[in-house]
């Protein structure tokens, strides 16, 4: 679940519950409140009539104007009658004067003196209405009665309306708040995906990414953290380079020096035996100055290129390799098949690179073939890369060791019959591949034997229109 799901999902809860504990005591309340306030306003215009009426029962206009004002304000009907409950004045123009009211049960408890608050159901008007009646006093005396009533169901639908008002604003309140918690999530994760981006973009080797330390301040510190980190990182492993190159760069002239002199030795020794021993030696220094300038190269492991490569025409490169190993083939009666694929085809790869990852293909391919067996060097293309394939027709790959070849110092089963390898080249051509955005793979192929694929990103055609002649 996302940072963000969780926030929504926080505030989603703490607003629900605010607003259940706020709202529903509030609407349950204001049925309760409307209904009083009704009431005691039908109440408060019907005394008030009652006391204006006192004295004046004789002047219908009046009385007929105090009734629709007493209407208007309660938002009912407003009926005043005489003692006897005779209609004097009615608010509501429908009922003719003269009409006795008396047998209107709290009409008949106004005219006894009494005031009558309640509801009940009108036969007349077929719906339920909410009454108030009180008795009109002039000098003490019982003169008539004024009846204030008013529709419960208009009451009711007024209540509705305001709890659905009530329903509405909470609604609303909650989507604000789902908003405000979708944009502060927003602002909250923002920076941790800048800093994200930033580790993987070390973790793919470049370290000179830095994250911006912006934000919150936890931001900041995470920021801060992964920038020193990565500082940290940058400088030991330019500290291990530097080492590993000074080392090498140590190595090899006395290297070089112990060959000359081994190559002197041999020359001048007269017993067949110790020469052979002196050669022996060469060979064993070669392969030192090798493994040398193999961990030369896998120090520089992880290494981006400081600028993209000039296209590199892929036939031109393929068999140039081809050459370079084809006295080596032939020594060992192995044929060498090249199809250097279609002229056209180039590589954003560098040439020092790409010979290096050939040769160490060609070498393999060579050493593993048996003789009498063609090793086939061919160029395809693909969509956006340029696969060049080595194939031999050797023992292949034992079970198992397809994952492990790839890794540094790692010999397969073959490598008892080729004494002078390291375990290097493999890694050598996965890391020169890996640098320029290409892949390596070993497999064994249909029919015998092992066949090592290369694929190199095609260099952009306008980029390569020009270069390749
Ligand atoms: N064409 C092939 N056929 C069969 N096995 C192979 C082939 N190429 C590589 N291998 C296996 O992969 C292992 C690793 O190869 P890699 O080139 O890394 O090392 P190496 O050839 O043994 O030594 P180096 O290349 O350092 O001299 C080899 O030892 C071998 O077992
Ligand atoms: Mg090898």
């Amino acid at each position: 679940m996302s940072l963000r799901a969780w926030q929504l999902a926080a505030f989603a809860y703490v607003l629900l519950l605010v607003l259940v504990a706020l709202e529903v005591p509030l609407v349950l309340n204001l049925g309760r409140r409307v209904d009083a306030e009704v009431r005691a306003e039908a109440a408060s215009q019907a005394t008030l009539v009652a006391a204006s009426a006192g004295g004046r029962l004789a002047d219908v206009e009046q009385l007929d104007d105090l009734a629709d004002t007493a209407a208007d304000a309660v938002g009912g009907r407003v009926v005043l009658t005489d003692a006897r409950g005779v209609l004097l004045a009615d608010s509501g123009a429908d009922v003719a004067p003269g009409s006795s009211y008396a047998s209107r049960p709290e009409v008949a408890a106004a005219l006894r003196g009494q005031v009558a608050q309640g509801t009940r159901r009108s036969a007349t008007l077929d719906e339920e209405l909410l009454y108030t009646a009180v008795p009109i006093l002039e000098g003490g005396r019982r003169v008539g009665a004024v009846r204030v009533t008013q529709s419960v169901d208009a009451v009711r639908a007024e209540v509705r309306r305001d709890t659905l008002v009530l329903i509405g604003i909470g609604l609303g309140a909650l989507a604000i708040g789902l908003v405000v918690a979708w944009l502060l999530a927003g602002a909250l994760t923002r920076p941790l995906r800048a800093i994200t981006q930033v580790a993987r973009r070390v973790a793919g080797g470049d370290l000179d990414a830095r994250a911006e330390e912006t934000g919150a301040r936890e931001h900041r510190e995470v920021a801060r953290a992964v920038n020193a980190s990565t500082a940290r990182l940058g400088s030991a492993l330019v500290a291990q380079r530097e080492f590993v190159g000074n080392a090498a760069h140590q190595l090899r002239t006395p290297l070089t020096g112990l060959r000359l002199r081994l190559e002197a030795a041999s020359l001048k020794a007269e017993d067949p035996a110790l020469r052979r021993d002196l050669e022996a030696g060469e060979r064993e220094v070669d392969r030192l100055a090798r493994t040398v300038a193999d961990l030369l190269v896998l120090a520089r492991g992880g290494e981006r290129p400081a600028a993209p490569a000039a296209p590199l025409p892929v036939a031109a490169a393929v068999r140039s390799a081809a050459e370079r190993w084809r006295s080596v083939a032939e020594d060992a009666g192995v044929g060498l098949r090249v199809d250097p694929g279609p002229e056209d085809a180039a590589v954003a790869v560098g040439g020092a690179d790409v010979a290096l990852v050939l040769d160490n293909l060609l070498e393999n391919a060579i050493e593993h073939a048996p003789a009498g067996t063609d090793v086939e060097l061919a160029v395809a293309v693909a969509a956006g890369a340029v696969v060049i394939g080595v194939a031999d027709r050797g023992p292949g790959l034992r079970a198992g060791e397809a994952d492990r070849v790839f890794e540094r110092f790692f010999r397969g089963a073959s490598s008892g019959a080729r004494p002078h390898g390291s375990g290097l080249g493999l890694a050598i051509v996965e890391e020169l591949a890996g640098r320029w955005g290409g892949s390596a793979t070993l497999a064994n192929r249909e029919g015998g034997g092992a066949r090592a694929e290369l694929r190199l990103p095609s260099a952009p055609v306008a980029a390569r229109a020009g270069s390749v002649v």
